[in-house]
């Protein structure tokens, strides 16, 4: 097990190993670099799939001994997995929260263990911000505020209302709750914009579709969906054709995350806009691990870079898009 001792010296190297650790996924530590305990979402979206990956990959390439659990979207699997970590005394737990509450008996847990936590993707609603070191992700609410302003550019030139259908992702989880205030207070600028209808998806395309076709039964005239991610919206183009109607036409759609799936469909013109949110948080984990084990001073939020993507520019980037 690593040495809390030695921090400094060990951290200053791990980062230039690049043979053995990431992935292995039971008991035990490293002795000569950083163990992290790593607790997952699920694997509900290419989205989640792409920044498992990235975090695998980075581990192994910073020297990092891994061990990753996958919570399948269920915050008691992750609360488990985390106390398991405080068990084995891991050097630094990360995560991913499910939901924003319930967190604060855990992290205390981690926190009386003496184990760094640092938040990735998604943050807590813990009032006690000295339970974690740092949180490394996007501005979600940002997020919905660029889908927001879009549609609010986009309808400018239309005389009438508009009615949208909103796929809400997990109910409770930070990306739900921060796209849902940012694009409600964006289309706020247009009193012809109304969400008529808003339900979750629970972030999955197979959610995204059951909901589109029920709002496409119970709700007529459908103008736009708005997705909070891109799964859900390919599931409700799905929905959408097997009704008979034209996604992106008959029926506009702006999603989130500019994953490949997404981007195709964005480049056949089948979504409208996609707000990207970037997966690839891997690298500047490890780094952020790295200072936190050595006990340096990390920022207490670090927020990740993204842009937003119309059919033109998807079809300029799709054959360089990485994941
Ligand atoms: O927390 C990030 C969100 O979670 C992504 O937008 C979504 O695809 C994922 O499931």
């Amino acid at each position: 097990m690593f040495k809390k001792s030695f921090v400094t010296v060990i951290a200053a190297t791990t980062l230039a190993l690049t043979a053995c650790g990431g992935g292995s996924d039971a008991g035990g530590g490293s002795d000569d670099g950083i163990t992290m305990g790593f607790a997952q979402v699920g694997a509900e979206s290419g989205w989640r799939t792409a920044n498992t990956k990235s975090i695998q990959d980075s581990a192994k390439a910073a020297g990092v001994d891994l061990k990753f659990s996958d919570a399948q979207q269920k915050q008691e699997n992750q609360i488990k997995a985390i106390r398991s970590y405080i068990q084995q005394q891991v050097d630094v737990i990360a995560f991913s929260p499910v939901v924003e509450s319930g967190w604060d008996t855990v992290l205390k847990e981690a926190k009386d263990a003496d184990i760094p936590v640092i938040l990735t993707d998604r943050s807590v609603d813990s009032a006690d911000t000295s339970l974690y070191k740092t949180f490394l992700g996007s501005d979600f609410v940002e997020e919905g505020k660029k889908a927001g302003d879009w549609l609010v550019e986009d309808s400018a030139s239309t005389d009438g209302p508009i009615n949208i259908v909103e796929l809400q992702g997990t109910t409770g989880a930070a990306p739900a709750i921060d796209r849902k205030e940012g694009f409600e207070a964006a289309i706020a600028a247009d009193p012809d914009l109304t969400i008529v209808e808003s339900q979750t998806g629970d972030f999955t395309r197979s959610g995204g579709k059951q909901v589109m076709e029920a709002f496409l039964k119970n709700t007529p005239d459908i103008d736009v969906v708005y997705a909070h991610n891109d799964d859900m919206g390919l599931g409700a183009i799905e929905a959408i054709e097997a009704a008979g109607k034209v996604p992106g036409k008959d029926i506009k759609i702006i999603t989130v995350d500019a994953v490949k799936d997404g981007m195709t469909a964005l480049s056949e013109g089948k979504i409208n806009y996609i707000v990207e949110c970037n997966p690839l948080l891997g690298e500047q984990l490890m780094d952020l691990a790295a200072k936190v084990v050595a006990g340096e001073e990390v920022p207490a939020r670090v927020v990740t870079e993204e842009s937003a993507f119309t059919p033109e520019q998807a079809k300029e980037v799709l054959a360089s898009r990485e994941y």
